[in-house]
């Protein structure tokens, strides 16, 4: 998604915008763009079609700039969409959606306003040229109020030398301050390598870089605002070598440790009395994390405890769920940035119900939005594709289903005790990736593939064809083992690959089954179990051996093999895995 950043530095701001602009090219994009304010007051732009390394060159002289990664919504890619838009005296970059931008063209080009993009940003910048009589936080004020949708904006103005006013509503921002810079930027972690102090910026807020960060409410009233120093664990990650997908994955035992470290130290007697009186759970999240929030669904509907529903956060949006002031609403977002996830949340919220957060990035939107907040602690995630979050998410959803059936029932379930085991068996899952990558050479041809699973393994099996869908760009869908039959069998010929996951052992001959059924119709089929017993009496033609643990916490291991397979898959087809094609890390637009 679109990444925005400002920052006024009397040295290198060209070069600290470059590097922080390469900072937020994880979030995805596809053209990207600066524009430095010189002392004198002269805007200076340089923005391109394609990747941040297409602005290397000359520095553009200026202590003040902004910039900008473009993930195209309003108009195709190209160098006229880049932003920063320059309309007179001002120049902007923003993230979001404009949803009235439309009317609000028409008007200006009755006005004789002429526009050199297609983009619904543009629009904003000639606002401001018009609203504009001298005072450069209230001509944005006044553009702000007349903006439906969302954007966090940074704004330049030819007569403000050395600031940067900058707006937030319904997309990421946040104020960073660090030796001779200030920032703001969408991104904590893609501002973390620059700054060394940070301050959230909230909704309907506005920000003032000058000599110092000033923040403003909706009427210009100053707001007393702290700083909190960066953290270790917010830094972003570099890889040495090799991609940060399969960096990530190798980290996944750590993340797991860390999480549980977290889990252990975390105080959950603010949540008790909403926990225990929960008439229904309502647990909402997209992609990957919906996945994570099936198998919370999962576990929970086994203990019985109460009624569980799990939705995607854009369908729980227009469904007007039946959630009150007795439910609790768990939402799940590596991110904590997501739009539908913050959306559902906060309808969750305003219904009354008690909303907790599940989040890796510290001071986060959701985090900040949730009466209760669980951090996931599997530190920075920057390749698009959610891996060892995922685990992590996994981790902290059984912990809180423990926490749940104690206050329900009085005792946890016999599993949380291993939950303390999950670290060292992701690390004996690393044994299966030589097995997954000698498949994904085997596959490299494939026109598309099955991954099945029953019960508690089925949402693994959706995660599994998400993460070769969205890295290695192949068709690939997870079903219900029992469901092929159904319809999609008919896909199944010679050769087509069919994965099929088994660690239930009351369905280990149902699971089978299915196998038989689409081996018998030419599928090249691949097992994964933790049971010798179960491989050993299969059809499959490859079997995988999982570590043991106790049933409920397999999800968290036996997806392992699949990010790696994908992974092995998307290098092999010769793609990049950390940047898939038209993906964004953080997906703050609707
Ligand atoms: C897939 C993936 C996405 C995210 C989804 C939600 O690998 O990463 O499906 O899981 O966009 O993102 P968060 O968790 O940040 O809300």
């Amino acid at each position: 998604m679109c990444g925005i950043i400002g920052c006024i530095s009397r040295e290198n701001c060209y070069e600290k915008l470059l590097s922080s602009l390469a900072r937020l090219e994880y979030r995805g994009y596809d053209s990207a763009g600066v524009c430095l304010l010189s002392d004198s007051g002269t805007l200076r732009v340089r923005k391109k079609k394609g990747y941040v390394s297409n602005l290397a060159g000359k520095p553009i002289p200026g202590g003040a700039g902004i910039g900008h990664t473009r993930w195209a919504t309003h108009g195709k890619p190209s160098d006229e969409n880049a932003h920063p838009h320059l309309c007179g005296k001002f120049a902007l970059v923003h993230n979001g959606i404009i949803e009235n931008y439309a009317a609000l063209k028409e008007e200006l080009l009755v006005q004789g306003d002429v526009f050199l993009s297609e983009t619904d940003s543009e629009v904003i910048v000639h606002l401001l040229s018009h609203a504009y009589r001298g005072d450069f936080l209230g001509a944005l004020r006044e553009v702000c109020a007349r903006l439906c949708g969302s954007y966090a904006l940074a704004v330049l103005c030819a007569d403000y030398p050395g600031q940067i006013a900058a707006a937030r509503r319904g997309s990421p921002l946040v104020a960073g301050a660090a030796k001779g810079a200030l920032y703001v930027c969408s991104d904590v972690p893609a501002l973390c390598g620059e700054a060394e102090f940070l301050c959230p910026v909230e909704d309907g807020e506005f920000v003032l870089l000058s000599d110092a960060v000033r923040v403003f409410d909706g009427q210009g009233r100053q707001i007393e605002r702290s700083f909190t120093r960066v953290k270790s664990e917010q830094r972003a990650a570099s890889v040495a070598e090799g991609t940060f997908m399969q960096a990530e994955i190798a980290q996944v035992p750590r993340a797991l440790r860390d999480t549980l470290e977290g889990l252990e130290g975390t105080d959950f007697a603010p949540c008790a009395r909403a926990l225990r009186g929960a008439k229904r759970i309502w647990c909402a999240a997209c992609g990957t994390a919906y996945h994570a929030a099936l198998s919370f669904a999962d576990v929970l509907a086994e203990k019985g405890v109460c009624d569980v529903f799990c939705t995607t956060s854009s369908e729980f949006r227009y469904k007007t769920p039946l959630i009150g002031a007795e439910d609790v609403f768990v939402a799940v977002s590596q991110s904590g940035e997501t739009a539908d996830t913050l959306e559902a949340a906060r309808l969750a919220k305003s219904r009354g119900a008690f909303l907790i957060g599940i989040t890796n990035v510290a001071d986060s939107s959701l985090s900040r939005l949730v009466h209760f907040n669980i951090a996931m602690r599997a530190g920075p995630e920057i390749a698009v594709a959610a891996t060892k979050s995922y685990n992590a998410q996994l981790l902290c959803l059984f912990y809180l289903a423990a926490q749940l059936v104690f206050f329900k029932k009085g005792s946890f379930p016999l599993w949380k005790g291993e939950l303390r085991l999950l670290p060292e068996r992701a690390e004996e899952c690393f044994g299966t990736f030589g097995q997954m990558s000698a498949l994904a050479a085997k596959l490299i041809s494939a026109k598309g593939m099955f991954f099945l699973g029953r019960n508690a393994d089925f949402p693994t099996a959706l995660e599994g064809a998400l993460k070769v869908r969205e890295i290695a760009c192949l068709f690939a869908e997870g079903y219900p083992a029992g469901e092929l039959k159904h319809g999609s069998l008919a896909l199944v010929e010679e050769g087509f690959p069919v994965f099929a996951l088994s660690t239930r052992e009351a369905l280990f001959a149902k699971t089978e089954n299915a196998l038989a059924e689409v081996r018998a119709r030419g599928a090249y089929t691949i097992l994964l179990s933790q049971s010798e017993q179960a491989l050993s009496q299969s059809c499959a033609h490859c079997k995988v051996l999982l570590p043991k643990i106790c049933a409920p916490l397999y999800p968290v291991l036996s997806v392992l093999p699949l990010q790696y397979f994908a992974c092995r898959l998307s290098l092999l087809r010769g793609m990049d895995p950390d940047k898939p094609r038209n993906l964004a890390k953080s997906v703050t637009v609707e």
